[in-house]
């Protein structure tokens, strides 16, 4: 959800390849608008439009784009229709100063007013705009930059990260509010980005920002102050070591392909991760002797929180309550008090709605742990211990190995709280890689009849309740087709109604619970409907529904982990036969930075 770079460099230079491939590095947050601007001399060069990357990019002709500062910025919408007027970067009311931002700001539209009638030239209703006018007031006013920045700080509301420059200067200035922003330090030049893929191609020395502090760059050095009261402060940069080729596709058509694939390493990698993580005792301690637990997470990683709350309850006699993050607070947030403790859970780390009930629940007093991919995201910083996911980069939109790590997580989780047998772990990466090689010629074969539906549902029961509404969203999510993912009994009290000729509806069925899925496939086939069962060999599987697709025997718990697999595949498939690439499926974005 929309990205930033910018670069200082020593000289006037062409810097438009370089703002062109930072851009591409930043696509896969979701965007729908790509904008660039140079600074040389007192002179900005400005080219944006909405698009993607490499037509706006080739239209405007980015390559030819020089100066001594640079900035890029993708846009996904929030405050104004993607337009070339809503794109960003923006310029202040002279054109002497442009800037860009990521994030969101909340009183967009109280402050765009203040700006009109204080007179101030404003283009758009693009709230990156409101943030150069909100610094350009106080420059109005002979502040200088870092003071201009810190009284707009004031001004502007909500979470947020933008960088801005002006022309006849040397330096770029950014400040971080609740949004990722990294700095890299190179040879002869510095820069910054929302994240650290951006900046990785181009140095490997990096400072992280904090909340609250305002980074100036120039090209041969950086400083830092703190927005409260302006003060300097210091911060050597660190050395990253990650491979780059972890964000390529390593032969895959797509990334979302790739990281199907890469479950069984990262799984490994998240039982090393767990094995050896000493936060793991205090976490289960508080979990245990808590007056009451809650598992928070949006999207897929709500479901994984749903599936945590099964297990924990099935494993370790300790129910939980999962809640999507946004209800935590109306529904929850009440009865929270101390004795409470929550594990807050996410991909990206950054997702507005979990911090902001992170931040609801902190305030209350609660114990909060976080569970996250991205280490040193605002999530992991924000809470008193974290779990990382082990997942290296996820560039695919839809979660695929960051979903079944924090599934087997949880899973880890429960079983030691319930002193169970950890062996049980062994052979999990195994089973997952026996589960996509079984699994995918089996999807592969199904996939053109299900695909002629526009209307599905996938059903589960208990610990395949989660992985049902986890497939059903990964359906809807790439393959643009409507598909409901409920529990199985619960078909009959109203969707039957839908069942037709050949009407398909996707069954995945733990070992144990064979028989209820079996009267569900019946309800479905005898009105004529097609009924594909998911599970491990069984011969009333096999004998009731229209079509199996067979899993490899394993326990319950796991059996429901290898349930989702075959319907990533089955989505994934689906979704390049309809034409639409998976990775960047319409309207969504990978990391959502907004309410
Ligand atoms: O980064 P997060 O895990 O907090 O993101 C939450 C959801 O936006 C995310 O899981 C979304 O549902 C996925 N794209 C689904 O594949």
């Amino acid at each position: 959800m929309c990205g930033i770079f910018g670069i200082v460099t020593k000289n006037e230079q062409t810097l438009g390849p370089i703002l062109i491939d930072a851009a591409r590095r930043l696509t896969y947050r979701g965007y729908d608008s790509v904008g660039a601007a140079t600074i040389s001399g007192s002179h900005i060069d400005l080219r944006k439009d909405a698009g993607r990357v490499d037509d706006v990019a080739a239209k405007y002709n980015f390559a030819e784009m020089s100066g001594q500062r640079g900035i890029t910025q993708l846009r996904w919408a929030t405050f104004g229709a993607p337009s070339q007027v809503n794109s960003q970067p923006h310029l202040d009311s002279d054109g002497d100063i442009v800037g860009a931002h990521n994030g969101n700001v909340v009183n967009n539209v109280e402050m765009r007013e203040l700006f009109m009638a204080e007179g101030l030239t404003v283009r758009s209703q693009n709230d990156g705009e409101t943030c150069v006018h909100a610094v350009e007031r106080y420059i109005n006013q002979g502040k200088d930059f870092i003071e201009a920045i810190r009284l707009a700080y004031g001004d502007l509301q909500g979470d947020y990260a933008f960088v801005i420059g002006r022309i006849n200067d040397d330096k770029l200035y950014a400040i971080k509010k609740g949004s990722g922003l990294v700095v890299g330090i190179g040879d002869g030049f510095t820069c910054l980005s929302s994240d650290l893929p951006s900046i990785l191609p181009l140095t490997r020395e990096v400072i992280r920002l904090n909340d609250g502090e305002i980074i100036t760059l120039w090209a041969d050095r950086v400083e830092l102050h703190l927005v409260k009261d302006g003060s300097r402060i210091e911060r050597a940069p660190e050395t990253i070591v990650e491979e780059m080729s972890a964000v390529q596709k390593g032969g895959y058509a797509h990334f979302m392909l790739k990281e199907i694939h890469e479950q069984p390493e990262v799984a490994r990698e998240v039982l090393h991760l767990l094995e050896n993580n000493t936060d793991v005792p205090r976490i289960l301690e508080t979990i245990r002797d808590a007056r009451q637990v809650y598992f928070i997470g949006c999207g897929t990683s709500y479901h994984a929180c749903l599936a945590g709350a099964v297990y924990f309850a099935q494993l370790a006699g300790k129910a939980v309550i999962p809640v999507l993050a946004p209800q935590f607070i109306p529904q929850y947030l009440p009865a929270i008090g101390s004795k409470d403790a929550g594990i807050f859970v996410s991909q990206s780390g950054e997702t507005k709605d979990v911090l902001s009930a992170l931040q609801a629940a902190q305030e209350k007093g609660m114990t909060t742990f976080s569970m996250a991919n991205v280490i040193g995201s605002t999530l992991t910083r924000g809470t008193s211990a974290w779990l990382p996911l082990g997942c290296g980069y996820e560039i695919s939109v839809p979660a695929t190995k960051t979903f079944t790590n924090q599934v087997i997580t949880f899973l880890y989780l429960a079983a030691r709280l319930g002193g169970r047998d950890l062996a049980q772990f062994d052979n999990l990466p195994e089973l997952m890689e026996k589960t996509i090689a079984e699994t995918d010629p089996q999807v592969r074969a199904l996939a053109p009849a299900i695909n002629a539906w526009n209307d599905l549902y996938c059903l589960g029961y208990g610990a395949t309740y989660p992985m049902a509404l986890e497939g059903a969203l990964k359906l809807k999510e790439i393959t643009y087709a409507h598909c409901e993912g409920m529990l199985s009994t619960e078909f009959k009290h109203g969707p039957l109604s839908a069942i037709t000729d050949g009407f398909p509806v996707l069954f995945a069925a733990g070992p144990e619970d064979v028989p209820l899925i079996v009267s569900g496939i019946n309800e479905v086939t005898c009105r004529g409907g097609r009924a594909i069962a998911i599970g491990a060999p069984d011969s009333r599987l096999a004998a009731n529904a229209s079509d199996m697709i067979t899993l490899p025997a394993s326990s319950p718990e796991v059996a429901a982990l290898l349930a989702v697999i075959p319907l990533q595949l089955l989505s994934y498939y689906m979704a390049v036969a309809r034409g639409f690439d998976p990775d960047f499926p319409r309207n969504l974005s990978k990391t959502l930075t907004v309410d």
